[in-house]
């Protein structure tokens, strides 16, 4: 493991008044966390330094051919005040996954881990303390060389910034509408689905502006090759409650591999239920939401934690869930690992992080 430098900034900002009013993503706090990589060298120069605008070469490779990778996770405050990580292990290891797909180098997990850990206690003050409220994680790897050949790039960036979030959709836990694309896709099989690349959101950017405009939170996407099988919503996984079992579409290829989405397949099943991954026809999920069949509908993910659907529209039709409010079962399992994110379940999964 790297060594890391600290450099304190000394215009500290002032922290957000009102937590109620965090949104998500759009305050940073005062550090990061930066380490560069040069091919034969490796990962060095581990540093925390102040928060600040980047200076970059317009002919860098990332600017032109998108070699950018990220993470997102959270960290918790507890009820005593101590701050904890909920299986950051897992969201760098995704990261290197993620980095070979994309011909880039395997993170310095070790020393990734260990700047995050330094840059959250310095920057301890900004996790927020009202509920549902958490500083939100962005690791980030960009591709640095400069000329316009296409080519894997020989030097790369690795940095870590902090926000303070409260809840991803306006909607908070109340059931969000969600447009199911049948024009666009997002990803096939072979292609970057399964990688948090860049370019996997700004694919989803157009679909999810038109769909916004006509009232929607989000777009479902279909496979890219039938478009008839249930993949993702872009932010988040898709999970479909019938009574006492939990289906969702299986790990394809073409989506994301989601932590949350790992973690309430695991919890459902400790709690009871059976949990189903397979390939799910879009047209017997709108089937099973008229007759009642299925009895809810919710999406997983670090930012959106569980949201549940509360209605699905295709082309002209559209399918009502549940009465308007969270269901059971979201709710259940939203408190569910909440609670051990907060800590106030016992994690007996070895999930947790504790940092101080
Ligand atoms: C996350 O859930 O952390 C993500 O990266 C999704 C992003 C669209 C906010």
């Amino acid at each position: 493991m790297q060594e890391i430098s600290v450099t304190r900034s000394t215009n500290l900002k002032a922290k957000p008044a009102d937590e109620s009013a965090l949104g998500f993503g759009r305050l940073f706090t005062d550090h990061m966390f930066i380490m560069d990589y040069v091919e034969g060298q490796g990962w060095k120069d581990a540093r925390i330094v102040p928060y600040e605008p980047f200076a970059m070469d317009p002919a860098a490779m990332v600017l032109h051919y998108g070699q950018a990778i990220f993470e997102g996770m959270k960290c918790y405050r507890r009820a005593d005040g101590g701050l904890q990580l909920f299986r950051p292990t897992d969201n760098l290891a995704r990261m290197t996954r993620s980095a070979q797909r994309m011909g880039m180098p395997a993170l310095d997990e070790e020393t990734a881990l260990e700047g995050l850990k330094q840059l959250i206690a310095i920057e301890a003050d900004w996790v927020p303390h009202r509920d549902g409220t958490s500083l939100y994680i962005r690791p980030t790897m960009i591709s640095m060389d400069v000329g316009l050949g296409v080519h894997a790039s020989k030097t790369y960036r690795f940095f870590i910034i902090l926000s303070p979030v409260g809840a991803y959709y306006k909607e908070g836990l109340k059931p969000v509408s969600i447009y199911v694309e049948d024009e666009y896709v997002r990803a096939v099989r072979g292609g970057v689905g399964f990688t948090k690349c860049a370019g996997n959101y700004a694919a989803s950017i157009l679909a999810g502006d038109i769909a916004e405009k006509k009232g929607f939170s989000q777009v479902l996407w279909l496979d890219g090759v039938e478009q008839k099988y249930v993949e993702e919503v872009g932010s988040m996984n898709m999970m479909f409650a019938y009574g006492n079992t939990i289906k969702t579409p299986m790990l394809n290829g073409s989506i994301l591999p989601g932590i949350t989405r790992d973690s309430i397949l695991k919890l459902a099943r400790q709690l009871g239920y059976e949990t189903v991954e397979g390939r799910l026809d879009i047209h017997e999920i709108f089937e099973d939401a008229k007759s009642g069949k299925m009895t809810e509908a919710f999406g997983t993910g670090t930012a959106a934690v569980i949201s549940p659907v509360g209605s699905l529209c295709m082309k002209d039709e559209r399918v009502v869930l549940g009465d308007g409010g969270i269901g059971t079962l979201s709710q259940k399992l939203y408190d569910t690992l909440t609670g051990i994110q907060y800590g106030r379940l016992e994690d007996k999964n070895g999930w947790i992080l504790k940092l101080s």
